[in-house]
């Protein structure tokens, strides 16, 4: 039988958004607005498919930052009611003077709650926004409030969870419960396999950032060289390899990625439960990896129509996959080459490109960098430098939070920092990355010393 969404969700969040959906039935046109990544582009393209079947008028963007600026901006449009997904709850000073009601729908760890603002965050409730629920995920449970046809957005908010790494080593807490419930509604398709495109085994191996496999990542030849030395054929795809040669190939990958000392959680990379999703027809993992390429090469739009099923976005969005995996893996190839700088606690690496540091960065941290310090990937832009920052779970264990530790090095160089405890960044105005560095080295020693007493 069909659960209802109360066994689902924290009551007191399903409490918070019930404000949220008045509010909605109040107004004719909601302004949108989202974090940039793919759970936030995941989130606008919820919430727009939720608001249109409510027969509101919608306008949805998608920004890096929630700043002043931006603030400004949609204060001087003539909106009637703003949600804010995947970003809000660092920004209630900015949001609360605004003169139409806003609801925040977010799940980086607030720093306190609202009065004015219908402030939805599952950290309020006892619920773990870094593992257990996500942006997408609270603006789903939202929209599913909204109307229960919403259980047909299950994918995409799968894809926006998946986007924030949410489903490493299987989904936890409320995004368990409620990806469960979409699976037996059918919507899902639970699947678990191999982490690999459907292409020849060569080229899918040369081609796979996560897992990122040391000296075959964007080397076709020697992906080649190593499944016939392991006596697979390199030609054949996963598909029509046979359930033995399957489990030989995972066992080969598997090894692969040990010996060249990735962090334990790689492993939940290399076989996973992918969702297919029914109504989309395709998989969730697929969707995100489409998203991400289109955030990352900053258009989101793309992003967005494609999970709204445009299909003719589809297509631009594949060509941008390939344009990105290129250049993610000419990065990670770069740093096989030339190493790492490191301190005392901490590796980093420069990128010239801002928008791919993250993603180099976490893929280097889960695949093959030291495992034993957290790394910074950092990006010299025209006026400010931009800094990714990742960890391990084991680091998190030994007491290392990254959000925290952005948060304080940038904002005593003047700059912003935050984000989660295994993944966050920050901003410093240019010319600072040294101080930067050194604060941040000191900060993590502090963490990892004082966990350690
Ligand atoms: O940009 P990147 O993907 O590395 O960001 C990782 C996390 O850090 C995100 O959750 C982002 O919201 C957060 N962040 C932040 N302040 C910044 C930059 C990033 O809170 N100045
Ligand atoms: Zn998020």
């Amino acid at each position: 039988m069909a659960k209802r969404l109360e066994d689902l969700a924290p009551e007191g969040l399903l409490d918070r958004a019930r404000r949220g959906v008045v509010l909605v039935d109040g107004v004719s046109r909601v302004r949108v607005l989202c974090h940039y990544d793919p759970d936030g582009t995941t989130s606008a393209a919820i919430l727009a498919r939720a608001l249109m079947r409510r027969g509101k008028r919608v306008h949805a963007t998608m920004s890096h930052a929630l700043d002043a600026a931006m603030v400004e901006r949609v204060k001087a449009e003539p909106n009637e009611l703003l949600v804010v997904s995947d970003m809000g709850s660092a920004q209630l000073d900015l949001l609360e003077p605004l003169p139409f009601p806003v609801i925040v729908l977010d799940h980086h760890k607030p720093l306190r709650d609202s009065e004015r603002v219908v402030h939805v965050n599952p950290h309020l409730f006892g619920v773990d926004g870094a593992r257990e629920m996500c942006g997408a995920t609270t603006s789903w449970t939202f929209a599913l409030l909204l109307d229960e046809a919403n259980w047909d957005l299950a994918g995409i908010a799968a894809a926006g969870a998946i986007g924030d790494k949410q489903d490493l080593g299987g989904f936890v807490g409320s995004n368990a419960a409620l990806f469960a419930e979409a699976v037996d509604r059918k919507v899902l398709v639970p699947e678990r396999r191999l982490a690999l495109r459907d292409r020849p085994l060569a080229q899918a191996l040369a081609l796979s950032i996560s897992p990122y496999f040391r000296g075959i990542g964007g080397r076709p030849d020697q992906a080649e060289a190593f499944l016939r030395s392991a006596g697979i054929d390199p030609n054949t795809t996963l598909r029509q390899l046979d359930p033995a040669q399957r489990r030989r190939l995972t066992s080969v990958l598997a090894t692969r990625l040990v010996e060249q000392g990735a962090a334990p959680e790689a492993l939940d990379v290399l076989v996973e439960d992918r969702y297919w999703i029914e109504p989309d027809q395709m998989y969730a993992q697929d969707l995100e990896a489409y998203v991400n390429s289109c955030d990352r090469l900053e258009q989101m739009g793309l992003g967005m129509a494609v999970c709204l099923g445009d299909r003719d976005a589809l297509a631009r969005a594949e060509a941008l996959l390939d344009q990105y995996t290129n250049r993610v893996l000419e990065h990670l190839r770069t740093l096989e080459r030339e190493g790492l700088f490191t301190k005392k606690h901490i590796q980093f690496f420069y990128c010239e490109e801002a928008s791919l540091a993250g993603s180099v960065a976490g893929a280097g941290i889960q695949f093959y960098f030291d495992q034993s310090k957290p790394v910074f990937g950092l990006s010299v832009m025209e006026r400010q430098t931009k800094i990714s920052a990742r960890g391990t779970r084991s680091q998190i264990v030994q007491g290392v939070d990254l959000a925290a530790v952005c948060r304080e090095a940038a904002g005593a160089l003047e700059g912003d920092g935050g984000g989660h405890n295994i993944a966050a960044g920050a901003t410093v105005p240019k010319g600072r990355e040294e101080k930067f560095l050194t604060l941040v080295d000191d900060l993590v020693g502090r963490q990892v010393s004082s966990a350690d007493a």
